[in-house]
Formats: structure tokens, C-alpha cells, sequence
């Protein structure tokens, strides 16, 4: 009786402490409180799976073939993607869908990690429109306003802003608007692809600022990948080359979106950021994928990577080089 009394008392005090960690700190393995993860379909975890309209789904087989369910999952992917290993090198679990939870009703379920991310989404509102609907990005960061005063209701004002300023806010977007300036002979009709880049970086500034306003302190972004070398392109060059005009692009891109972060840390009082060179980290996969271990394929459909890619992009994300990490890698940050 004595033991199974002190059995119990463990149990409901490792219990309690497990609450407590939930709700106010780390468990022991994690490295942050939590990560918001927002984006286009390179990150998006199933939040698609719930647009009824959207025909940006990855809800059918073979999606998720190498996941441990071996079904899809809502995933752009054979299994896992680059939000899921950054999640598990952080020590946390992937985070969830948003619209999952939001069925559920039960704000609690908010206060780990959420992920807003949808496939198909552009910087630009109209940006989804090819695929009929997806949650824009400024859809996203008003997502999240909705869960942070969730999370304020809960744990209250103080540790809401000390839980979230220790948090990693991870944004993955972009590749679509670019593809879809390709696309519109609208868009080309109004501005010229120069302005289309630098408004692309202007309005991603804009939202950031808004992620700051409501609590964000620690960015992780990632630029555009070798977008010029996605099967779908390469397939209409006769001699199956890499798109020569798509990579000046994302590359223009890229320098504005550094150009842009560096201003915004000069603006934003107390703020750090981990900028991942994508497009270079990609192109050196494709050029020498057996130097990076994946002996297999490098992508998994007409525009994804596979899972061994996303594995590759995570480790140099987290660890990489100053080269393609600026200006410090997400270890770094989490220390920071
Ligand atoms: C994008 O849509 C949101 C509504 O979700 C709206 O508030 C915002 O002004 C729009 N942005 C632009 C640039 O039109
Ligand atoms: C195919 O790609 C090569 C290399 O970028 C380029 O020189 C050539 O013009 C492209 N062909 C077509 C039909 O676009
Ligand atoms: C992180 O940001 C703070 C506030 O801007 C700054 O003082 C600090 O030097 C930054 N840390 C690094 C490693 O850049």
C-alpha cells in the first residue's frame, strides 16, 4: 500500500510537471518552446486536405508511400518534409495543421507548435488563384493572430510574449508567386519581372512586420530553390536543361528578399533572423547528389523534393555554413 501510494503521488507529480512544462517551459529535449510554421506546399503538413475548392492536394497516393503510415498525408512528398526534420532537430514534434486543431476546439492543443502552411499560397493574395484556393500568407499571419489570443487567454500577457519571443516563426514561400508571374500574361502586363521581385519582398517585409507586431522574434526563412530545374520546367526545354530565365529570377529574388531582411533587423528592435540559401544548396544536390548521399531521386513529383532532399536542405539549415546560412544558422539562432 505504502509504495503503490508513493507510485501514485510519482505518477500525478510527473504528470503536473508534464503539464507544467506544456504550458510554461521546455521538456528536456527541446530546444524552443515552439514553432509556427507558415508557407507554400514545400512545408504544408495537411492543411490543404480541409480546402474543399483547392486543387493543390497531396491527399492521395503515392504521397506518404515512405511515411512510418505509408499513406498521405497532406504531404507534398514520399514521406517527411523540410518543416517535419527542422521540427525534429529542434525536439519537437512537427507541427500540427492549423485547421486540424481549429476543429478541435481546444485552445490548449495550440500551445506547442502550429503550422499555417498551405500548399499552392503565394506572397501576393492572388497568387493561389491557379489552384482555385490555398491560405494566402496574409491569410496565415491572421491564422495565427487568432491562435495568439488563444495562447494570451491561457497563459496570460507575460509568458505569451516570453513563450513566443523564444519561439522559432518559419517561412517558406515564394516559389509560386514567381512561377505564376511565368504563367499571367496579366501580371506581365502590369509590372515588369524587376518590379514583381522587389513588390515580392516588400510585401513579405510587411508581413513579417506583422509577425513581430504579434510576438515574433526569431526568423527562420528560406529563399527560392532552383526553381528553373523542377521537372515540370525542364520538361518543356527540348534538350531537358535547366530554365535559364527562371533561375535569374529566383536568384534576383533571393539577393532583394537578404537585402530586405537586413533592413527589417535594423528596424525591428530585438529581432534575429537565419536566412537559408535554398537555390544554392539545391543546385550543388543536383549537380553531385552522391556527395549529399542520396543515391535516388531528388525529386519527388513534378515540383517537390523528395524526402532524402528535404533531409539534405534541414542538416545545412541547422548547421550549415555562414556561406548559405545568413547570418547564422538555425542552431545559432535558438541560442541566440
Ligand atoms: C490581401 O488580403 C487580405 C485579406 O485576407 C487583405 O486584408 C489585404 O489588404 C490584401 N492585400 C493586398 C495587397 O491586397
Ligand atoms: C533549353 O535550355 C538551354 C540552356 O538553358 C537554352 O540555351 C535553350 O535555349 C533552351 N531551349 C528552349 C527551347 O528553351
Ligand atoms: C540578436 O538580436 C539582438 C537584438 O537586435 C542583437 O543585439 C544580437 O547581437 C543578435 N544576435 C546575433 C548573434 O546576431
Amino acid at each position: 500500500m505504502e509504495s503503490r501510494g508513493f507510485m501514485e503521488k510519482n505518477l500525478l507529480l510527473s504528470f503536473f510537471l508534464s503539464v507544467l512544462s506544456l504550458t510554461v517551459g521546455l521538456s528536456r529535449a527541446q530546444m524552443v518552446p515552439a514553432m509556427f510554421v507558415f508557407g507554400d506546399s514545400l512545408v504544408d503538413v495537411g492543411n490543404n486536405n480541409y480546402l474543399p475548392v483547392s486543387i493543390a492536394k497531396a491527399d492521395f497516393p503515392h504521397n506518404g508511400i515512405d511515411f512510418p503510415t505509408k499513406k498521405p498525408t497532406g504531404r507534398f512528398c514520399n514521406s517527411k518534409n523540410t518543416a517535419d526534420f527542422l521540427a525534429e532537430k529542434l525536439g519537437l514534434p512537427s507541427s500540427p495543421p492549423y485547421i486540424s486543431l481549429s476543429k478541435k476546439k481546444d485552445a490548449s492543443s495550440y500551445i506547442n507548435s502550429v503550422s499555417f502552411a498551405s500548399g499552392g499560397a503565394g506572397i501576393f493574395n492572388g497568387t493561389d488563384q491557379t489552384f482555385r484556393q490555398s491560405i494566402t500568407l496574409s491569410k496565415q499571419v491572421d491564422n495565427y493572430i487568432a491562435v495568439l489570443k488563444f495562447l494570451v487567454q491561457q497563459m496570460g500577457p507575460p509568458s505569451t510574449e516570453n513563450h513566443l519571443s523564444k519561439s522559432l516563426f518559419t517561412i517558406v514561400i515564394g516559389s509560386n508567386d514567381i512561377f505564376d508571374y511565368f504563367e499571367s500574361s496579366n501580371l506581365r502586363k502590369k509590372n515588369t519581372l524587376q518590379q514583381f521581385v522587389d513588390l515580392m519582398a516588400q510585401t513579405l517585409k510587411g508581413q513579417l512586420k506583422r509577425l513581430y507586431e504579434y510576438g515574433a522574434r526569431k526568423l527562420v526563412l528560406t529563399g527560392i530553390g532552383a526553381i528553373g530545374c523542377v521537372p515540370e520546367v525542364r520538361v518543356e526545354n527540348e534538350t531537358h536543361e535547366c530554365s535559364e530565365e527562371h533561375k535569374f529570377w529566383s536568384v534576383r529574388y533571393n539577393e532583394g528578399m537578404k537585402a530586405m531582411l537586413k533592413g527589417l533587423k535594423s528596424e525591428l528592435q530585438g529581432i534575429n533572423y537565419s536566412y537559408f540559401d535554398t537555390y544554392s544548396v539545391m543546385q550543388n544536390v543536383i549537380q553531385k547528389p552522391s556527395s549529399y548521399g542520396t543515391n535516388d531521386h531528388v525529386f519527388w513529383d513534378l515540383y517537390h523534393p523528395t524526402e532524402a532532399t528535404a533531409r539534405v536542405f534541414v542538416d545545412n539549415i541547422f548547421y550549415g555554413p555562414s556561406q548559405y546560412c545568413i547570418p547564422m544558422n538555425v542552431r545559432q539562432l535558438v541560442s541566440v
